[in-house]
């Protein structure tokens, strides 16, 4: 089969595109043939070393996909030959074909599309999870998004629109503001030129925002938590900047805030039927059209470098989708 390999921790442009040996299937996992593949920047880390999963040379990048099940091992009850489906892959997504356990599988609703299907998993799972169980948004709320034309930022405004609560997006520069606007974002900021804390409480009479989506990290997160409200909640989703914050716990102290440390598989784990339900909710709100997955750019296979090169230079906006042979 045709996929990306990493052999050595690098950039982009070290991964290589070859024929292999298609995954050993083993008890409990089902084998899926790959029709796309989701971009993540977490793939970006993953080759770089970065990532806290370092899979074992040679690997394929890749944390999910959508495709057809094409084999079940014995122990699968939930899958079977031919379902449409998602998957969390872990690593190993960026391939024509790929196997994971039957528990990272999930059932297509018909009128999705592979590409779309793709785009979904990761974002909107994180977002729904993350907004919904973690930091329990209210309607009424208001949210600050930090990345918010990204992947999971941009998921994390149309989830925060639903579940009613105002939305601040911030984001570096016009374009990336407008995705946000379109996506639902109530106000926006370029945080490359104005003050974070400064329009966090100029746009909330001087109180401070209720809750932040943060999965940035660095001078955003500080400047996040000074303009959020005493007793309000900081959601910690990831480090796209490249600096992981060390949190001022005088602070914390002072403002009764809460920051919540979040990684979406160990929830998805420790509670299957929770994720199950929250997936079932995504995929109502997708179908009544309040979810707009924004794919920006579909890219084939052989040119996953040149899709993580954009996510590293903070050229995409809402996700980047590998297309593996004729996605229909
Ligand atoms: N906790 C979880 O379970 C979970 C789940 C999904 C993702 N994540 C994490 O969330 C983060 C974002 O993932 P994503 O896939 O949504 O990425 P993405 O699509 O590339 O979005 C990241 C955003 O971060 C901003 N950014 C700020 N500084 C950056 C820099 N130096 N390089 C690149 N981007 C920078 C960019 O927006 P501006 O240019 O507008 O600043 C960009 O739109 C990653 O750290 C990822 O690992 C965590």
């Amino acid at each position: 089969m045709r996929a990306v390999i990493c052999e050595k921790w690098g950039g982009p442009g070290d991964l290589k595109v070859a024929d292999v040996a298609p995954p050993v299937l083993v008890e409990g996992c089902v084998r899926i043939r790959v029709m796309a593949a989701g971009v993540n920047f977490a793939d970006t880390l993953m080759i770089a070393g970065h990532y806290q999963l370092k899979p074992p040379f040679p690997f394929s990048p890749g944390l999910e996909v959508a495709g057809e099940v094409t084999e079940c091992a014995p122990g699968v009850t939930r899958a079977r030959v031919g379902d449409r489906v998602l998957a969390f892959t872990g690593h190993g997504g960026f391939a024509q074909e790929a196997v994971t356990a039957e528990a990272n599988v999930y059932p297509l609703p018909d009128a999705m599309d592979f590409v779309a299907a793709a785009a979904f998993p990761v974002v909107y799972f994180t977002s729904h999870f993350g907004l919904a169980n973690l930091v329990r948004l209210n309607p009424g709320e208001t949210l600050l998004v930090l990345g918010a034309a990204g992947g999971v930022g941009l998921a994390a405004v149309e989830i925060a629109k639903h579940l009613g609560a105002t939305v601040i997006a911030c984001a570096g520069g016009p374009e990336k503001l407008a995705v946000a606007r379109d996506h639902g974002a109530d106000h926006v900021v370029d945080y490359r030129n104005e003050n974070i804390r400064e329009q966090a409480k100029a746009l909330t009479g001087g109180a401070g925002v209720d809750a932040v989506f943060d999965p940035v990290g660095g001078d955003a997160f500080t400047a996040a938590l000074r303009g959020t409200r005493p007793g309000g909640r900081i959601l910690i989703v990831g480090f796209a900047s490249g600096t992981i914050p060390q949190i001022p716990a005088n602070i914390l102290l002072v403002k009764n805030v809460t920051v919540i440390g979040y990684s979406l598989g160990g929830h998805r784990k420790r509670d299957p039927e929770l994720a199950d339900r929250s997936l079932g909710e995504l995929y109502d709100w997708w179908s009544e059209g309040a979810l707009k997955p924004l794919i920006s750019r579909t890219v084939a296979l052989e040119n996953a470098a040149e899709a993580l090169q954009a996510l590293a230079g903070r050229k995409s906006t809402g996700k980047i989708v590998l297309t593996v042979g004729d996605t229909p």
